[in-house]
């Protein structure tokens, strides 16, 4: 048998059930992998959270895992059993195992335990295609608002990599944490600009990872080419604003190719150290429940991880 965490109803993450169903055997092109570890993103509490359809209950969740391959399905010639991957981009992550096409996989670097592994890919993808899509490139002054978040510090750390000036919005509680990466740290709220002038007169780049108005208007004020202002969460303003608006959901860029292609990027550098990776907290599969209420908060420090 296998387990596995679902949305039984909509609303909040009341609704969250374990289930046991039979282990799930590869079909072609396919293997299955035994999960040691699902990431848990703030999506994952945003898909089952506003009613919908009853007949598309219960709702499989989580996009991200790392585990061991333990079965090849017929055509797998590149995968075998004991091989120790990383999975992303999936559906239904939130299990003891887990049948997924082969293009799901990338090789685990040894280097990483597996809670870090599974929680490089989705939000370090994202945090890629952000820092693409802006062009930050050496010299840049790059403003990150939410830089302490699961997105946030792959970003902070992808800007700084790529020779930038980060200066990273936070509450106080990250602020040390932002510093040791190198980025100067910025408290939000009240005053955002004016603390931000005081450091950076002028700013080439602004990645809103939060969604607010105030990571709206700040970046608007600051930032002179608004192909430079990124939103992974503003789905109401950043197409008014004619900003870039990155993710799925309407008239956004999805990135599909440039996302696929992060994930060699992402553990090549996470496997040699170059870009770290912070879990905030790790929770056994069946207190999926407390996992969502924290995500919920919006102010998770790093990345959850579900551990089967
Ligand atoms: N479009 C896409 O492709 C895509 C992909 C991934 C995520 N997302 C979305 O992007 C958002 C961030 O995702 P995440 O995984 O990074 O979430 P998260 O891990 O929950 O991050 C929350 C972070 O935001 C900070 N924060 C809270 N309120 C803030 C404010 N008013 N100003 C600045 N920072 C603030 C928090 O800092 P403190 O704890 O210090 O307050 C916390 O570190 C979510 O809405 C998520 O759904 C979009």
């Amino acid at each position: 048998m296998a387990r596995r965490v679902v949305a039984a109803g909509y609303g909040g993450p009341e609704n969250l059930r374990v289930e046991d169903i039979p282990l799930p055997s590869p079909g072609a092109g396919q293997v299955r992998v035994a999960v040691r570890a699902a990431g848990v993103n703030a999506y994952d509490a945003k898909v089952y959270a506003a009613d919908g359809d009853p007949a598309k209950l219960p709702i499989r969740l989580g996009y991200e895992a790392a585990g061991v391959v333990d079965a090849v399905g017929p055509g797998v010639d590149d995968w075998s059993p004991g091989d120790e991957v990383i999975v992303f981009r999936t559906s239904g992550a939130y299990a003891t195992d887990l049948v997924v096409a082969t293009s799901a996989l990338t090789p685990k670097p040894a280097s990483l335990d597996w809670p870090d592994a599974a929680a490089l890919m989705l939000t370090g993808a994202a945090a890629w295609h952000a820092v693409t899509a802006a062009r930050v490139d050496a010299g840049d002054v790059v403003l990150i608002h939410g830089g302490s978040g699961g997105v946030g510090l792959y970003a902070v750390q992808l800007a700084l990599l790529r020779g930038a000036r980060v200066l990273a919005t936070g509450g106080e509680s990250s602020h040390e944490l932002l510093h040791s990466l190198g980025a100067e740290p910025v408290r939000y709220g009240d005053g955002l600009l004016d603390r931000v002038r005081s450091l950076a007169p002028s700013v080439d780049v602004a990645l809103d990872l939060v969604g607010t108005d105030e990571a709206m208007d700040v970046s608007l004020a600051l930032v002179e080419d608004r192909s430079r202002i990124v939103s992974i969460a503003n789905f109401d303003r950043a197409p008014r604003e004619r900003v870039q608006l990155l993710g799925n959901g309407p008239g956004a860029d999805p990135g599909t190719e440039i996302r696929d292609a992060a994930r060699a990027d992402l553990a090549r550098l996470a496997g040699d150290g170059s870009l770290r990776v912070f879990v905030g907290s790790t929770y056994p599969l069946a207190e999926a429940p407390d996992a969502h209420r924290q995500i919920l908060t919006g102010h998770t420090t790093g990345k959850l991880v579900l551990l089967p």
